[in-house]
C-alpha cells in the first residue's frame, strides 16, 4: 500500500513538473535539485501517512462510547502519540536528511562562476582555472557532468540566487561571498529567479540557465573570451555619443563595465532585461529609450531623446555583438 502511494506521488510530481520544466523543483536537471525532490517526496509520503493515521484515530475517538478511555489510558495515548512517536519521526527524518545537507566539494580545477545580484540584473564572471575572467550578464551557461562552483555576492542589497531545477537557494549578500557548488546532468534551457525581495522589480529579476554538453560549453566559453571588433556602424557611434560606455563595457571597444551589464556578447543572449523580454530589435530599442517601462525602479536612465530610428540602430549594433 505504502509503495503504491509513493509511486502515485512520484507520478503526480512528474505530471505537475510537466506543467513547467524550465523552472521547477519537481523537474530537476541537477543532482542537488534531484536530492531536494527526493527529500520532498519522502516527507510528503510521511506527512500523508501521519495525517491519514490522525484522521483514522479521530474517527475512532468520535465513534467510541463515552467513558471508554480512562484518564490513565488517555495520558498514555498523549505521551506516545504527542511525545515519543513525533520525537522518533523527527529524529529519523533529521538523520535521513543530514547527509543531503553536506555541501558538494569543489576543487581548484573546477570552473568558478562569480555572480553578483544587482538591482535588477545579474553580473556574471566566468573564471576558468588558469585563465582571465570572462565577463557576462543575465544569462548563465554551465557544462553538464562537471562540478561548477558559484561564488555569490550582492552588489547593492540582498538578493537570492535560485535555479529551482539545479539546486537550492543561496543568499547574495553585499560584502560577503557565499559558495554554491552544483552539477548539472541534463542539457537544456532552464530559468533562474531572484528569490529575495530586493526592490520594485524583484519579480522581474530572472535569467536563462543553459546547460550544455562539455565540448559545446568549452567552445562557447572560448568564443565568449574573444573581444568585440571595433565598428564604425551608426549604432556604434550612437553608443559612444550617448555615453553608454560610462556604464556598459564592450571588451575590445571600451573599458570593462563597473556599473551596468557587460555587453561584449550581448547579441548571443536569448533574453533581454534579465530574462524578461525576448531578444528582438524592437524590444532592445524600446528598453534603451524607456527602461523604466519594462523595469520599474531600474538604475539605467531613460534615453527619450533618441529617435525611433536611432533606437533601432543602437539595438541592431548591440544585437550584432555575438
Ligand atoms: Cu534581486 Cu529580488
Amino acid at each position: 500500500m505504502r509503495g503504491k502511494s509513493s509511486a502515485t506521488l512520484i507520478v503526480t510530481a512528474n505530471v505537475l513538473a510537466g506543467c513547467n520544466t524550465h523552472q521547477s523543483t519537481l523537474a530537476p536537471f541537477g543532482v542537488d535539485a534531484a536530492d531536494i525532490r527526493h527529500l520532498f517526496i519522502i516527507m510528503l509520503v510521511g506527512a500523508v501517512v501521519i495525517a491519514g493515521g490522525v484522521a483514522l484515530l479521530m474517527r475512532h475517538a468520535v465513534r467510541a462510547p463515552e467513558g471508554s478511555i480512562d484518564h490513565r489510558k488517555g495520558m498514555r495515548i498523549v505521551l506516545w502519540l504527542g511525545g515519543i512517536i513525533p520525537t522518533i519521526v523527527l529524529l529519523a527524518l533529521l538523520a535521513y536528511s543530514l547527509p543531503y545537507m553536506k555541501p558538494r566539494p569543489a576543487s581548484p580545477a573546477d570552473l568558478t562562476i562569480a555572480v553578483d545580484g544587482e538591482q535588477f540584473w545579474w553580473r556574471v564572471a566566468y573564471a576558468p582555472p588558469g585563465r582571465a575572467p570572462i565577463l557576462s550578464a543575465n544569462e548563465i551557461r554551465i557544462p553538464t557532468g562537471r562540478t561548477v562552483a558559484f561564488r555569490l555576492s550582492g552588489g547593492d542589497v540582498v538578493h537570492s540566487f535560485w535555479i529551482p531545477g539545479l539546486a537550492g537557494k543561496m543568499d547574495m549578500i553585499p560584502g560577503r561571498i557565499n559558495s554554491l557548488v552544483v552539477r548539472a546532468e541534463k542539457p537544456g534551457r532552464y530559468r533562474g529567479q531572484c528569490a529575495e525581495f530586493c526592490g520594485l522589480s524583484h519579480a522581474l529579476m530572472a535569467f536563462d540557465v543553459i546547460a550544455m554538453p562539455p565540448a559545446a560549453f568549452d567552445a562557447w566559453l572560448a568564443e565568449q573570451a574573444r573581444p568585440a571588433r571595433p565598428s564604425d556602424d551608426p549604432g556604434a557611434r550612437l553608443f559612444a555619443a550617448n555615453g553608454c560606455s560610462g556604464c556598459h563595457g564592450i571588451a575590445g571597444v571600451t573599458a570593462p563595465s563597473r556599473i551596468g551589464p557587460d555587453l561584449t556578447h550581448f547579441g548571443s543572449r536569448r533574453t533581454l532585461a534579465a530574462g524578461i523580454l525576448p531578444m528582438t530589435t524592437a524590444n532592445v530599442a524600446k528598453f534603451i529609450r524607456h527602461p523604466e517601462k519594462t523595469k520599474p525602479g531600474v538604475r539605467m536612465p531613460s534615453f527619450p531623446q533618441l529617435s525611433d530610428d536611432e533606437g533601432v540602430a543602437l539595438a541592431r549594433y548591440l544585437q550584432g555583438l555575438k
